[in-house]
């Protein structure tokens, strides 16, 4: 991605989802903090509740549905970030733009952020708005990647600086989808994949009184999954485009697979709400034992 991190752990999107705190985030040791995901317009997101906690599987189901402060009140309070903190910001589209124009919304939100984030994140992969995961799909991936692709070759040309896309990706997708998402990142130079976002297969917490939520699923249940996506895209892509390992982590054993399986940089977010900032430590420790 042609970036140096302090160190591989970043926070995972969804908890800065306004882009205020990540000078706090990033004192309890995290490498880099992805922020948002951010919208163009402000929206409020789902009704409450909208998020529930499976503790005995250290799980969550969340259906937030994109609450955001809109890009305006976002960039101000990005603004506010101190200088060398490593941020991605992640963008997404407004519940209320039609699918047929949701590529208008991802390059509002790339032309808006791309000065002030360290990287761009596209995420096509929440399960809180409507149909935005047929985003992954062939063609409609292909037109989404070939026009950021060319906003980027804009924006790089007027500001001199070529800024990484990441885009991130379901953990409910076959080998077909895998093989098309790396090719497509390929031909569109995409700098990395973040893998994956929260699941809405329900394995393993069947019984859980809440496992009929609506929602995305996280945590530990989540975790093979996660693992087996990364192993493939790094199969498909090799060293050619890094992977982001995110799900389920929640040790430094379970960061330490999602590295075993490719990834070169983690996040973690339902892991942290458990067990709380020295899991950062936890994992950094083991890491540097075993790659350093
Ligand atoms: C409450 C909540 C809100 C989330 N919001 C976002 C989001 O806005 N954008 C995004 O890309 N991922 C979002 N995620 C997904 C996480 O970034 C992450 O991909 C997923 O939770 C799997 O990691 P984990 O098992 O460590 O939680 C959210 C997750 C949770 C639990």
């Amino acid at each position: 991605m042609g970036l140096e991190f302090p160190n591989p752990v970043g926070l995972a999107p969804g908890l800065d989802k306004q882009g205020n705190a990540a000078n706090m985030l990033s004192r309890l040791g995290f490498g880099f903090v992805e922020l948002g995901t951010v919208t163009p317009l402000p929206q409020p997101g789902n009704p409450r509740p909208r998020i529930f906690r499976l503790r005995q599987h250290n799980a969550i189901i969340n259906r937030m549905g994109f609450n955001s402060v809109g890009l305006e009140k976002f960039l101000n309070n990005v603004a506010k970030t101190r200088p060398g903190i490593i941020k991605g910001i992640n963008i997404g589209k407004n519940a209320a733009t039609p699918m047929a124009r949701a590529i208008d919304d991802y390059l509002i939100g790339l032309r808006a952020v791309y000065q002030c984030a360290e990287y761009i994140t596209i995420n096509v992969s929440s399960p809180n708005t409507k149909n935005l995961r047929e985003l992954q799909n062939d063609d409609a991936l292909n037109e989404l990647l070939k026009a950021l692709h060319h906003q980027r070759l804009k924006l790089s040309d007027s500001t001199g600086v070529k800024k990484p896309l990441v885009l991130k990706i379901a953990p409910d997708i076959d080998a077909h989808q895998i093989t098309t998402i790396a090719k497509l990142a390929r031909r569109y130079d995409i700098d990395g994949i973040a893998a994956t976002n929260t699941t809405i297969t329900r394995d393993g917490v069947e019984q859980h009184p809440l496992s009929a939520e609506p929602g995305g699923l996280s945590g530990t249940p989540l975790r093979d999954k996660s693992t087996a996506v990364v192993q493939a895209l790094y199969r498909n892509l090799e060293n050619e485009i890094p992977v982001i390992g995110i799900g389920g982590i929640d040790d430094a054993a379970s960061a330490m697979e999602k590295f075993q399986a490719g990834a070169k940089l983690v996040q973690i977010y339902t892991g942290f709400i458990y067990r709380g900032p020295e899991l950062i430590q936890e994992i950094i420790t083991e890491y540097s034992h075993r790659y350093r």
